[in-house]
């Protein structure tokens, strides 16, 4: 797709309309085109029910734009992904994380002097209230760290009312900035609540990643030291996690938020949503299942399963909404993924070596290749996690880490929208038309 000219005000008609033909009363409708800066246009319906007396019909959303955004443009079928105009491979290569969550909060990579602003004001905010620590203790150790994550991260809701006026952009900015700095530290207490380690506190003179992996391992028994190829090659992976557009997490992020809700009770809206396995869980879902097939031999029956309309499996790490190409993260996190097993010397790591001949084999099955199912960004991701001893139930959890800031951009750009409106979708009614009240005694 060709880039279009930048325009001022994307939401105003240019001119090019579409029209819709009622075949029935031979009536026509124009319905304005509203053109991006790079992209397919969209048809304006806002006004389609007061005109024409019918719904639009989408379920999943697969044709239809719910905003207007700035922050990220996808190509699924060329396989690109961009952070406000930026590459997702130059920035995963050049910038660190600190750096991306600028660019999506304020639209410019950040000079020297903003940067280092940026990174002191938002370290600043990496503590949790001690208070919160206690709400830990109310979980069983068994907690699954993202019901975890979704009941902390909700409580914080309760912890900031001087900062929650979400019509004051300096208000929104400080709770923004506490979410993208509590997040690692939240995650991490998770951790060690479920292994039963004292929580250690933030390190305020590490950066972003390296500080998480300290929080992680280190104990007060030792000093631990953090490995700085894996703080690089965590900083990447936020990086690639870090926006995705209008997907099903931050979709529900704006939505919860269209009402005018609390921003840390709509984080927690979107950390539910990411935690199913057909999102942000595929990830703990892939090491699942490269452990169920275990060896290169039961490749072929699994293939099988996954094309088997009858059987439920599907193959995970593989296929994308958006996607009809290879995913541009799921490249750098196969990359990645060399660079870790190879500095913590992992030679022949079998689960790396299932998954590559899994992918060789899919990519090549006439099935697969119809569909246009490619790797997505979660079928390297796991492996990742595995080299560097993270649970695997802690997966979906750095996947959240890393999507606060896009959460946030999202839920800023919202409210700042003048066209914002609570989203309240409609439907199509298929059930009784309406029935006279049966008294309980004259039931059959
Ligand atoms: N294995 C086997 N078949 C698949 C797979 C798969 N992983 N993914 C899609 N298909 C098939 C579907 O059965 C469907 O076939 P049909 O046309 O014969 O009915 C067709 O491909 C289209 O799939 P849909 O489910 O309609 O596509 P949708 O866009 O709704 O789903 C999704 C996308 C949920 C990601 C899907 O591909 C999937 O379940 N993948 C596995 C889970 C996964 O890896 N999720 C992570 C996504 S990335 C992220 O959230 C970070």
């Amino acid at each position: 797709m060709a880039d279009k000219k930048a325009k001022d005000d994307t939401t105003q008609n240019m001119g090019k309309s579409f029209t819709l033909t009622d075949n029935q009363s031979g009536k026509q409708y124009n319905l304005p085109v509203i053109e991006g800066s790079t992209g397919p246009d969209v048809i304006d319906v806002r006004r389609l029910y007061a005109d024409t007396d019918h719904f639009t019909y989408d379920p999943g959303f697969t044709s239809t734009g719910s905003c207007e955004s700035k922050v990220t443009f996808i190509d699924g079928d060329k396989g690109i992904l961009r952070y406000r105009g930026f590459d997702i491979n130059d920035l995963a290569e050049h910038s660190d994380f600190m750096g991306i969550c600028y660019l999506l909060l304020y639209g410019e990579l950040p000079n020297k002097d903003q940067k280092k602003k940026f990174v002191h004001d938002v370290t600043y905010h990496t503590l949790l209230q001690e208070q919160i620590s206690v709400f830990y203790q109310g979980f069983r150790r068994d907690s699954h760290p993202m019901a975890i994550m979704c009941g902390v991260v909700g409580a914080l809701s309760a912890f900031y009312h001087d900062s929650t006026d979400i019509n004051n952009p300096r208000h929104r900015m400080i709770a923004s900035y506490r979410l993208i700095a509590k997040m690692p530290t939240i995650a991490a207490y998770a951790y060690k609540y479920s292994i039963g380690q004292p929580f250690v506190y933030p390190r305020n003179d590490l950066k972003y990643s390296e500080n998480f992996l300290h929080m992680m391992y280190a104990t007060p028994c030792e000093d631990y030291k953090v490995n700085p190829v894996l703080a690089r090659a965590m900083d990447r992976i936020l990086i690639l996690h870090a926006d995705h557009e209008q997907n099903a997490s931050t979709s529900t992020v704006r939505l919860a938020g269209s009402s005018g809700a609390n921003p840390f009770a709509c984080i927690a809206a979107g950390i539910a949503s990411l935690w199913g396995p057909a999102h942000g869980g595929a990830n703990e879902a892939v090491l699942n299942m490269l452990e169920e097939i275990g060896s290169k031999d039961r490749i072929p029956e699994f293939i099988k399963r996954a094309k088997d309309k009858d059987d439920p499996f599907r193959l995970m790490g593989f296929g994308h909404r958006v996607y009809k190409n290879y995913d541009p993260r799921a490249k750098v996190m196969e990359h990645t993924c060399h660079e870790v097993l190879d500095e913590l010397g992992v030679k022949d790591e079998p689960l790396l070596e299932l998954a590559m001949e899994l992918e060789r084999i899919a990519l090549e099955d006439e099935y697969f290749v119809a569909k246009k199912l490619y790797p997505n960004v979660d079928f390297y991701s796991g492996i990742i996690f595995r080299a560097m001893g993270i649970p695997t139930s802690m997966f979906t959890v750095l996947f959240a880490v890393a999507r606060t800031v896009g959460w946030v951009a999202q839920w800023n750009e919202m409210i700042e929208d003048p066209s914002q409106k609570i989203g309240r979708p409609r439907q199509l009614y298929t059930g009784h038309t309406k029935r006279k009240y049966v008294p309980l005694h004259a039931r059959v």
